[in-house]
């Protein structure tokens, strides 16, 4: 059977760039990575920087807001809502860990800002996954459950159409502390169980999971190798352009493999 789900190349770059350094970060970006159509690229700069770099030529990659607040507008002092972040987004991440662990995000507002999203058409990349305690504890899946089963509560199977689930562990976000590819493996697949259970074979079939924790362009090609691994969303190695664009390059090696085998 066919796999109709592109993959994603993402890059999460948290609180860092100036509007001037992320406008100099895309054209550079623009030089060095090439158009390959079966790739997404999406890149998730801040808020501030959003509205200039929608201005830019974006035939080679989409944008994505880091947060968006579940109200569409009210007296919500310093929040951006995803109604209006939905005239410059195609994606935003919703219930990443430092938004959970430093912010104390609780899985209700981790549904209702994926129920935000989808409401004003915008793919909600749901973040899921097990601080180091919680692993050595041997409850990873039990987080896992709670966190997918929290985060699309609000939604139908239809909406999960419109949705992106990103499985990154705790422990291995910024910490260069690599996931073995078959711990990553298991947990997607835990996922996409999940997502079956909750919503039913065809939503499972289509819905995209990536992995995200210390991606770098060497260990890239060990994580999109796993059958049901849509992508990676990278935090510190996407900030350098040269990196982004051979792991994007990685992903097209992966999908034009992919092809032959499917071919046969
Ligand atoms: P690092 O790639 O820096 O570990 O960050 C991962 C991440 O949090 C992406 O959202």
């Amino acid at each position: 059977m066919r796999n109709h789900r592109k993959i994603m190349i993402a890059g999460n770059w948290k609180e860092h760039f100036t509007v001037s350094a992320a406008s100099n970060y895309l054209h550079r970006l623009e030089e060095n990575v090439q158009n390959r159509q079966s790739i997404e690229i999406v890149l998730f700069p801040n808020v501030l920087t959003l509205q200039p770099l929608s201005q830019l030529d974006r035939r080679k990659f989409r944008l994505g807001a880091q947060d968006g607040y579940y109200e569409d507008a009210g007296a919500y002092t310093g929040e951006v809502s995803m109604a209006m972040l939905s005239e410059l987004v195609h994606y935003c991440l919703v219930g990443h860990s430092e938004r959970r662990h430093i912010f104390n995000e609780s899985d209700d507002v981790v549904a209702k800002k994926s129920q935000a999203a989808v409401r004003n058409g915008i793919m909600p990349i749901i973040c899921v996954g097990e601080t180091l305690q919680e692993r050595l504890a041997g409850e990873t899946n039990q987080v896992l459950h709670n966190q997918v089963t929290a985060g699309l509560m609000n939604l139908t199977s239809r909406e999960i159409g419109a949705c992106v689930i990103a499985y990154e562990p705790v422990w291995a976000i910024g910490s260069g502390e690599f996931a073995k590819p078959d711990q990553v493996a298991q947990a997607l697949d835990y996922i996409r169980k999940q997502v079956e259970h909750l919503f039913g074979e065809r939503a499972a079939k289509n819905v995209r999971i990536l992995y995200g924790g210390s991606v770098n362009d060497h260990n890239i090609g060990s994580y999109l190798d796993i059958p049901g691994c849509d992508g990676a969303l990278i935090g510190g190695a996407s900030l350098n352009y040269h990196k982004f664009s051979s792991m994007v390059e990685t992903a097209y090696r992966v999908h034009q493999s992919r092809l032959e085998k499917e071919n046969g």
